[in-house]
């Protein structure tokens, strides 16, 4: 079943006059022929107003001090493009062709544009089967947009982080991305970015001082797999709980190195917060011009607010709800095979965030963001953040398993309710919507209209 969901604004003008001289119809085309006329009931036209695109600025984040501060905003965005901060490749299949960021063993290759690729809508059109990522290692879950990310108000599908900037100290981390390290990090931003970074945030500690801060170098910095008896486990360096360079610092400078490494993320933060899709032809539509939509697009407008009850998780202007919910996917296996069917999701992730010590609530923040729960609560087993809508068309995989390859599948997927048996913990909040093939294409084809023209071009470049 072919289709194409991606009509240009010139294909859409052109497809409406095709379609009006094919079926030839004045009005009351009606459900017996295929193309029936688009038809709205009054709540469903003022549904489909509550998501007319908002150009406005992002909340304010009252965690970072520098959030919209022009300077940092520049020094985030080559910060974002720079593979300085990352360590070495561990995984094997790391093996220097195209998809790859290097080989095994090499370090320096990793920069956050490797997955959040600004040309694919800041989403990985680059690693082998374009569906998880691979950097250091594979990543457990599908990288998503960072269009529109301002806007979370968790973040990650599980919601284990509450700030764009304490998840990008967690990428420098994690053995996974970066494998980098805070004090690497540091050391990095002392040796490459000083000037940059003290005209925002003032002088730096003599991190060049290796009797105070252990020399980390890209060879030897974040982490190694060391066979045990038991299997393998990673020895880290430059880190918290290392129990070497970074736990063996002074306290004090354990908190001198980790505000350096912050500041870093924040200035990527006020970056990131830039990075928007932008009002598409739905919303053209909206304001009046009834040629941007063709008819396919908006009877699956009328469907997305109506019979096929997309709205509530994909409501606003963005189209999410920004919540967790449990749609009963039954994780399959990708190229890539992620072993997550245990895979708790927000339930374990919230749970994280709510111990985390960067979290906002905690004393690297410059205030607390306050979007986190006071607990997880049951309705978070099994369920993952609602992505976004925005700029969505394009991509590559979809779902946080990246598990279904076209929108045509997303659809299918939830007009039989979700997976028989969801292979995750909790319980699924779909039920079957009995949508005809046509009404399936008419939702695809609505999606399509909801790509905007993204960022400017001067920021999906290093400044
Ligand atoms: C190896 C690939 C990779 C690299 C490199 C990477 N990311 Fe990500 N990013 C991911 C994946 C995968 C997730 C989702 C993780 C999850 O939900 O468990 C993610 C999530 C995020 C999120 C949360 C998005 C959301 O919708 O909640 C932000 C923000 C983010 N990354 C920013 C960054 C920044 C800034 C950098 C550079 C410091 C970076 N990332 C580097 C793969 C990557
Ligand atoms: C109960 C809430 C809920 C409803 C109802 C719902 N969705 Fe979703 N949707 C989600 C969640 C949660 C995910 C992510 C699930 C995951 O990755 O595990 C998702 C994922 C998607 C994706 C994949 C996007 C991506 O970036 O991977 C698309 C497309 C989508 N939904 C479209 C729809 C459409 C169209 C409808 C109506 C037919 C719909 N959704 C109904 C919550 C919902």
């Amino acid at each position: 079943m072919a289709r194409e969901p991606n009509v240009g604004a010139t294909g859409a003008t052109g497809a409406l006059l095709i379609a009006a001289l094919v079926c030839g119809c004045g009005g009351g085309g009606g459900a017996a022929t295929d193309d029936p006329d688009p038809s709205f009931t009054p709540d469903e036209m003022s549904a489909l107003a509550g998501l007319r695109y908002d150009d406005g600025p992002p909340p304010a984040d009252p965690s970072n001090r520098v959030a919209d501060d022009p300077g940092a905003q520049l020094f985030g965005q080559r910060l974002f493009f720079d593979p300085a901060f990352s360590g070495r490749l561990l995984e094997g299949d790391n093996d220097g062709t195209s998809g790859t960021l290097g080989q095994r063993g090499d370090a320096g290759k990793v920069s956050c544009s490797g997955c959040h690729v600004p040309t694919g809508g800041f989403v990985d059109i680059r690693s082998p089967h374009r569906q998880v990522s691979l950097a250091a290692q594979w990543t457990m879950r599908r990288t998503p947009t960072l269009l529109e990310v301002a806007f979370a108000p968790l973040y990650n599908w599980d919601g284990r982080r509450d700030a764009i900037w304490n998840q990008a100290l967690g990428v420098m981390e994690s053995n996974r991305e970066f494998n980098g390290g805070r004090l690497f990090v540091a050391e990095q931003l002392f040796r490459l970015h000083r000037s940059e970074y003290e005209a925002l945030f003032g002088a730096m500690p003599p991190l060049d001082d290796a009797s105070r801060f252990p020399a980390l170098t890209p060879d030897s910095a974040g982490c190694v797999e060391v066979a045990t008896q038991q299997g393998s486990t990673f020895v880290c360096r430059g880190q918290p709980g290392d129990g070497a360079d970074y736990d063996g610092l002074a306290p004090a400078d354990q908190t001198l190195v980790t505000t350096v490494a912050v500041n870093a993320t924040k200035a990527l933060e006020a970056f990131v917060r830039q990075l928007r899709c932008g009002s598409g032809r739905f919303d053209q539509w909206l304001d009046g011009d009834t040629t941007a939509l063709d008819r396919s697009e908006q009877r699956g407008a009328a469907l997305f607010a109506g019979k096929a009850g997309c709205l509530p998780c994909h409501g606003g202007p963005r189209l999410t709800d920004g919540a967790f919910h449990n749609v009963g996917l039954s994780p399959a296996t990708v190229a890539v095979a992620i072993e997550d069917t245990d895979d708790r999701g927000a339930a374990a992730g919230v749970a994280l965030a709510l111990t985390d010590p960067m979290s906002t609530a905690g004393v690297f923040s410059d205030g607390d963001r306050g979007q986190l729960p006071v607990s997880p609560g049951p309705a978070l087993e099994g369920a993952f953040r609602t992505p976004t809508l925005r700029c969505t068309a394009s991509h590559p995989s979809f779902m946080h398993t990246a598990q279904l390859a076209t929108l045509d599948q997303v659809v299918t997927f939830f007009d039989r309710g979700g997976d028989p048996a969801g292979g995750y913990p909790g319980t699924s909040e779909l039920h079957a919507l009995g949508l005809s093939d046509r009404e399936r294409a008419d939702l695809v084809a609505f999606m399509g209209a909801l790509v905007g023209p993204g960022p400017g071009a001067d920021l999906l470049v290093a400044p």
